[in-house]
């Protein structure tokens, strides 16, 4: 049913290349849930105080606006390690999904720099007063395209059964995963994370010195809501992916403990996280580093913890195929692999240097109202 392995060993244990994988597609959801959040609510909050109507609203939504680009950067580069990992690993069952969805899996590049660009030109007209709620809007219907097309591979790449018939159906590439009801409760527990997670962003936003005191408080009370009100819908939405997944997929996970202990680390930084979200906005007038240090704590636990049980669904759904991920010759290269870990630590080493930088940045006066 599945294409026959390659007969090169793998050069890392497959251990290894799970913890890598898992490690930077975290670090991907979390800058994707940082970017559609803050998208969505930055074009709302712009059209909504159109014509001067609210002062801190709109500049609340130009200073979002104005990070996009760069989160956009981080979306970008901490997909592509992922996806390499994912390729290794999976590759049998990825590149047959994505040579069925093929002709919308290399539109990805096109959308993604369409998106980007109107990013770039939402940033620009906030910055000169101008108005660009629409074209934020836009920009996240492109977005939400991507991140369908994701879900339609990734939930595809695990229903071998569906492939012959789909390829003879129509082999031109242009289908999606359709008839298979994992794939929209999937897509919209990522979309839900997005608003808590955007939300924990934007109370860190809410502490800058260099926004008027109006914006930030703004930005404190209603990223402290958003953390509350996303994470309760992320919930609802897992239930629902849990309800769609097949009855073997839901034994197969509660048989492993790595897993259950996913699950049960998900919902307690959830609880965690939404009381933090409710006191953070009861007290959304006193600013301090502690409440969204804690919440950004809670929220990237809760993605890891997420990630890994995804991973989870894919290892036990293909597992129940007969297709073992660990069941791979390996030839460890051990020098390539401590060359590797030693310049992915001293990478990861630098971005948290250049964080920390424009953290401690002076900066200049922001104002988007
Ligand atoms: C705005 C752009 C993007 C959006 C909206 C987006 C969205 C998503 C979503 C929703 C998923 C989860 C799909 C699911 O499991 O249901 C996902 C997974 C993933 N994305 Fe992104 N993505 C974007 C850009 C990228 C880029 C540029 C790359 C790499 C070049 C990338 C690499 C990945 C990988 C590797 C996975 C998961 C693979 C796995 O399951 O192992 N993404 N993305």
């Amino acid at each position: 049913m599945f294409p026959a392995v390659d007969p090169i060993p793998l050069p890392a244990p497959v251990w290894l290349f799970r913890v890598l994988h898992v490690t930077t597609l975290a670090l991907h959801f979390l800058s994707l849930h940082l970017l559609v959040g803050g998208l969505l609510m930055a074009s709302i909050w712009t059209l909504m105080a159109r014509g001067g109507r609210n002062a801190p609203m709109r500049d609340a939504a130009g200073a979002v606006a104005n990070r996009l680009p760069i989160i956009m950067t981080f979306v970008i580069n901490l997909g592509v390690p992922p996806l390499l990992f994912t390729q290794v690993l999976y590759g049998r069952a990825l590149y047959t999904s994505s040579v069925l969805i093929g002709a919308w899996w290399i539109a990805v590049i096109g959308l993604l720099m369409a998106a980007y660009t109107l990013l770039y030109v939402a940033n620009a007209r906030s910055t000169r007063g101008k108005g660009w709620g629409w074209i934020g809007l836009v920009a996240l219907l492109l977005i939400f395209k991507i991140a369908f097309i994701y879900s339609s591979n990734m939930t595809l790449m695990l229903r071998p059964e569906v492939w012959p018939a789909m390829y003879q159906d129509n082999p031109s590439g242009v289908q999606f995963n359709s008839g298979d009801p994992t794939v929209m409760p999937r897509l919209i527990f990522m979309l839900a994370g997005s608003l808590a997670v955007g939300g924990v962003g934007m109370m860190f936003l809410g502490l800058k010195k260099f926004l008027a005191a109006e914006t930030t408080l703004f930005l404190r009370r209603w990223g402290a809501r958003l953390a509350a009100i996303g994470i309760v819908a992320q919930a609802g939405a897992g239930f629902w992916v849990m309800s769609t997944q097949p009855e073997a997929v839901r034994e197969g996970l509660a048989a492993s403990s790595v897993y259950s202990g996913c699950l049960i680390a998900w919902g307690a930084t959830a609880v965690l996280l939404l009381g933090v979200g409710v006191v953070a906005q009861l007290k959304a007038s006193a600013p301090g580093w502690l409440m969204p240090s804690v919440a950004g704590l809670l929220a990237f636990v809760n993605v890891a913890a997420m990630t890994l049980f995804r991973d989870g669904i894919r290892e036990v759904t293909l597992g129940l195929h007969g297709f073992d991920v660990w069941d791979r010759a390996v030839a460890t290269n051990w020098i390539v692999v401590g060359v590797f870990l030693v310049l992915f630590v001293a990478g990861l080493g630098v971005i948290f240097w250049l964080g920390s930088v424009v953290a401690r940045a002076k900066g200049v006066e922001e104002r988007y109202a």
